[in-house]
């Protein structure tokens, strides 16, 4: 049976904190889908097809295995698009007891709707404090962002500050 798992996020945009656990959870799985999904409740940076655009633009840049998938979602739970994929597993990158706190409830509600079960990954302390809520701030303001984000995303919004 193949094991087919989904990092689903924000991605506004993809962090080193990202790639590290996609490359974590792609040794893991036969197939991994990188899933960015509308989150309602964050003012957008980037247009969606901008950040499925840079993350695969990193991906590609970083080596990782070809079993990768990067897609976008907007028609509804997160849980029916893990059921059209045949997706048994969602991970989450965990960076700190906040991540668990923000990640528990919403693993609890998608086992419950679909039987989907969430893996919490530790991504490499080094990035543990890398987002991309901090990462936008920084660009905003003109700071070097360079140390958090790969280098395509680095170069894009050097070329088109936002
Ligand atoms: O990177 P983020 O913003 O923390 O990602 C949050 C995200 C997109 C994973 C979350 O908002 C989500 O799962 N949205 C899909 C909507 C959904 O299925 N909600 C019900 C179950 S929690």
């Amino acid at each position: 049976m193949r094991r087919i798992a989904v990092v689903p996020g924000s991605f506004d945009p993809v962090t080193r904190g990202h790639l590290d656990v996609i490359a974590r959870a792609a040794g893991l799985f036969d197939e991994l889908h990188v899933l960015v999904v509308h989150n309602p409740g964050k003012t957008a940076l980037l247009p969606i097809t901008q950040r499925v655009a840079l993350l695969q633009r990193s991906i590609a840049d970083a080596g990782l295995p070809d079993n990768i998938v990067v897609s976008s979602w907007s028609m509804g739970l997160l849980v029916d698009y893990c059921l059209e994929v045949g997706a048994s597993v969602l991970i989450k990158g965990i960076r700190s007891q906040i991540d668990v706190a923000y990640e528990t409830p919403m693993a609890i509600v998608n086992r419950n709707l679909a039987a989907v079960e969430t893996v919490f990954l530790l991504p490499d302390p080094a990035n543990a404090h890398v987002s991309s809520s901090l990462v936008r701030q920084v660009a905003a303001l003109g700071g070097d962002i360079t140390p958090y984000v790969p280098r395509a995303v680095a170069e894009f919004l050097q070329k088109a500050p936002v």
